[in-house]
């Protein structure tokens, strides 16, 4: 078994019947809850069935990020009442990151607090939302504004959830595998050029656990986010603005095809502002382009981008913040850039 123990808790990267009937055994609880949604249930559920005890409650919420508010949390906070939890129960979290941020936070608001295991579900929530302990659900329409830290008892990570996981989905999650070998591991980005397509023949297991270990060292190194975590959001300033602006659009991107488009042009940024060698900016440039061609913005309007843009809490002064290379490996935070100067760099580069 391949364990990451942290501070209070294990992340362990194990075949899941094994990991779960092992966590089962060893924990001391009045009754369990499992949250799923619909294709969770579908599709992650039978894989755990034979280790679930039979006494075990089921919690299913409709799928996706439109049902990650409060009415959801109420939905989630009734059944646990109703059906009995008490402060020693434990909710098992199977799902992809909304699950896993919204049952982590019901969780840990439910009688101030019960215990909860997350299985992450998507590569995405395998390799970033099941890491870090950030916990919550938006509202308003402000992405995850309402929320908390919090450690689960575990993570469970088993790739062999993927194989149902629909194709786009597995190709945007590995936007953050692709982030995290950027800023952060020069050998793992020269892993990933050997990928030529992400499907199910990749060799997951080691991925994930690369990826899963360099944002661990990197929330190591700062929880609270004051500074070195911010290097995560490389990418995700122009990312998150593509993501916004597409979102009410015919042509909605999943948020890691956004990202990768941000990441490509931070990545021009990352050249113009922090060094990045030439040489590099091609090859990472080259290399999102041919897994994310498809999906490239074939047209977007830059005073939209900015807008969305100027609205970030990282920014100070209407000066709006990148975390940016300074090669291939290397990242460094709290780069502000005039918004004048960013509406040009948008207009020359993406006109
Ligand atoms: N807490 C954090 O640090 C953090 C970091 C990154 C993202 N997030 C959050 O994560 C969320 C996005 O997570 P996501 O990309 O996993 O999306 P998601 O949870 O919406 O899952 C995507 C879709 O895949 C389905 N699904 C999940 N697992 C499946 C499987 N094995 N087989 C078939 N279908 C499956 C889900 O039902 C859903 O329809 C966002 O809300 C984001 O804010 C949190
Ligand atoms: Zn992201």
């Amino acid at each position: 078994m391949k364990n990451l123990d942290l501070h209070s808790y294990s992340i362990v990267f194990e075949d899941i019947q094994i990991s779960l009937r092992t966590v089962l055994a060893e924990l001391d609880y009045s009754s369990l809850f499992v949250l799923v949604d619909e294709h969770t249930r579908e599709h992650c559920l039978p894989i755990l069935m034979n280790v679930l005890p039979q006494e075990v409650n089921y919690i299913e919420i409709k799928s996706g990020e439109i049902h990650k508010n409060l009415e959801t949390c109420q939905f989630i906070w009734s059944s646990l009442l109703d059906q009995g939890a008490d402060r020693r129960s434990v909710l098992i979290n199977l799902g992809g990151g909304v699950i896993g941020d919204m049952g982590g936070f019901c969780a840990s608001t439910f009688m101030r607090g019960i215990r909860f295991l997350q299985i992450p579900t998507t590569l995405l929530s395998q390799v970033d939302a099941s890491v870090g302990s950030k916990l919550g659900v938006d509202f308003k329409g402000v992405k995850n504004i309402i929320g908390l830290f919090q450690d689960p008892i575990g993570v469970l990570i088993d790739p062999a959830f993927l194989k149902t996981l629909a194709p786009a989905e597995l190709r945007s999650g590995y936007a953050e595998v692709v982030k995290h070998a950027l800023i952060h591991d020069a050998n793992l980005w020269q892993q990933l050029l050997t990928i030529k397509e992400v499907n199910l023949q990749v060799k997951w297991d080691d991925i994930i656990f690369r990826s899963v270990q360099i944002k661990q060292e990197i929330v190591d190194q700062d929880r609270r986010e004051k500074s070195l975590r911010k290097i995560l959001n490389f990418g995700h300033t122009i990312g998150h603005a593509i993501e916004s602006y597409f979102l009410e659009s015919e042509t909605p991107l999943l948020h890691g095809e956004a990202i990768a488009w941000g990441m490509y042009a931070e990545l021009i940024l990352s050249s113009q502002i922090s060094e990045l060698p030439i040489q590099e900016l091609n090859s990472a440039q080259a290399y999102l382009q041919k897994i994310y061609a498809d999906k490239k913005p074939s047209h977007w309007d830059t005073e939209s981008l900015i807008r969305y843009m100027l609205k970030d809490k990282k920014n100070i002064d209407q000066k709006i913040s990148f975390s940016l290379l300074n090669r291939i490996g290397s990242c460094t935070p709290d780069q502000f850039i005039e918004e004048e100067r960013l509406r040009k760099f948008l207009m020359v580069e993406f006109a």
